[in-house]
């Protein structure tokens, strides 16, 4: 059986610092970076620059989760950058196949992400063009919400198809993620566990990671700690 993915969130990291802050999770799975364009979320974070000069500063695998409109424009780049895995937003798109066609053409794993209130339905047939699936546990846009626990059925969905093997997927959530959330989501079948404040607001975020890990593998009918 697989170890459980942790995937810090750099949102919750201080920005000025994120060579430093990168280092700090070095036994991470992933490294979390949220693109926020100001116009499909609220807010606005950080871009392909940023990424580029990360991949120099880390050897941990980006997953690059684009919160931004025209994914079909932008979300390439990140993945010809050397960006692991490259997640956009189904709400951001009406042609998500071609997106992760051009994603993976560019030699990253392709995700889509839902928002809440997104229901999964109308993309289970579209789910065998991607690597990965990110389910939003709080709607995007800020870290530190609290976790919104009806997204699970989202998640055990999808897990029964990779189960079945109907599809070959990880299943990824976000958002709210801590020590007291992590154990139903792992029940419901996530493989990997995105955490931003629960990571960079503990004093020791390697321990933090491995903590939630442990947390996961226990609750987890399918992952087990290596
Ligand atoms: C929110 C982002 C998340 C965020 C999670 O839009 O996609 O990745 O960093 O932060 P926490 O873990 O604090 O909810
Ligand atoms: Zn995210």
């Amino acid at each position: 059986m697989p170890a459980p993915m942790i995937a810090p969130s750099i949102l919750s990291a201080d920005f000025a610092r994120l060579a430093d802050e990168a280092r700090a999770v070095e036994g991470a799975e992933w490294l979390h970076v949220d693109v926020m364009d100001a116009h499909f979320v609220p807010n606005l974070t950080l871009g392909l620059p940023i990424v580029q000069s990360l991949l120099k500063a880390t050897d941990i695998p980006l997953d690059c989760h684009l919160m931004i409109d025209n994914p079909g424009r932008w979300a390439p780049p990140y993945a010809e950058a050397g960006a692991y895995n490259v997640t956009f937003h189904a709400e951001a798109t009406d042609d998500p196949v071609a997106v992760a066609r051009d994603i993976r053409a560019a030699g990253a794993k392709a995700g889509l992400s839902i928002k809440p209130n997104t229901p999964i339905e109308p993309y289970l047939e579209i789910l065998q063009n991607f690597d990965t699936l990110l389910v939003m546990s709080v709607e995007p846009g800020f870290g530190g919400q609290s976790f919104i626990a009806s997204v699970l059925d989202k998640a055990r969905t999808v897990r029964r198809l990779v189960d079945s093997g109907e599809l070959r997927l990880i299943v990824e959530i976000d958002g709210g993620i801590n020590e007291d959330t992590v154990e139903a989501a792992a029940e419901a079948g996530v493989d990997c566990f995105v955490a931003g404040s629960a990571v960079y607001g503990a004093s020791d975020p390697a321990a933090a990671v491995r903590a939630l890990r442990q947390k996961a593998a226990a609750a987890s009918p399918h992952l087990t700690l290596a």
